[in-house]
């Protein structure tokens, strides 16, 4: 079964719309991460999706203003929790070091992780070596120290910053080679999944999830368009 997983970013702007998107994408195999305000809210409503968080802090309690501890999260319900989007990479600074220790705490609380790796377009251009070896390193330094038994509760995202519709001149990945790179992480790491985001929308959804090498789609904007997130979902798997 493919994982269909909706990361509402910092979106919508209120509570009650946030449980209308919920109910719409409530579906097995789906897995809903609205921003932290609506966990609750979001959890209260739904039957058959998972709840994910779309961060998480490396400590459990303490001084430290602004953060979501591992243990809040789990005792929300939260299964899943998203580490190293390129959008806190890039525009919060966060580094891989940081990255690890969330990954490492998240872990312990027995929390599973969606850690995103991607390169940027310049490094794309120099073809595919260059991008496998860019998330090889990420991939390593992410993941360093953590356990062979706890690796099968983590799902990469192979979500290359340019293919993300906000980027300028976006456009999704060819999905043979983001099926190529999914091959690629699956054999470098004894993952859960390896999963592709980047413009996965209604039209496109078929082309990436018909592929063996990539086990579900991370979703940002399409997210947020009830009827379009279906379609996709239904690309995975028939809804009925
Ligand atoms: P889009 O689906 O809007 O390209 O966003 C991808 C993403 O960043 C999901 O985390």
């Amino acid at each position: 079964m493919k994982l269909i997983a909706a990361n509402w970013k910092s979106n919508p702007d209120t509570a009650k719309t946030a449980e209308r998107l919920a109910l719409a994408e409530d579906y097995e195999g789906v897995i809903i991460i609205p921003p932290f305000q609506y966990l609750e809210r979001v959890r209260s409503v739904l039957k058959h999706a998972s709840l994910g968080a779309q961060n998480v802090f490396w400590e459990n309690g303490g001084p430290f203003t602004g953060e979501v501890s591992p243990s809040q999260l789990k005792n929300l319900s939260v299964s899943f929790v998203i580490a190293g989007h390129s959008e806190r990479r890039a525009y919060l600074g966060e580094t891989d070091d940081m990255i690890n220790k969330k990954i490492k705490a998240a872990l312990s609380e027995g929390l599973q992780v969606i850690l995103c790796v991607g390169e940027p377009i310049q490094i794309r251009k120099d073809g595919i070596r260059s991008a496998k070896d860019f998330i090889t390193n990420q991939i390593r330094y992410d993941l360093r120290g953590v356990k062979r038994s706890d690796a099968k509760k983590v799902i990469i995202t192979y979500e290359p910053i340019w293919a993300i519709s906000t980027s300028q001149n976006a456009e999704p990945d060819i999905p043979e080679e983001a099926a190529e790179i999914c091959a690629y992480i699956k054999n470098l790491v004894n993952v859960r999944g390896v999963i592709y985001g980047g413009s996965v929308n209604a039209k496109n959804a078929k082309e990436f999830l018909g592929r063996d090498d990539i086990d579900g789609a991370l979703v940002g904007g399409e997210s947020l368009k009830p009827k379009e997130f279906q379609k996709i979902v239904s690309a995975a798997t028939p809804l009925v």
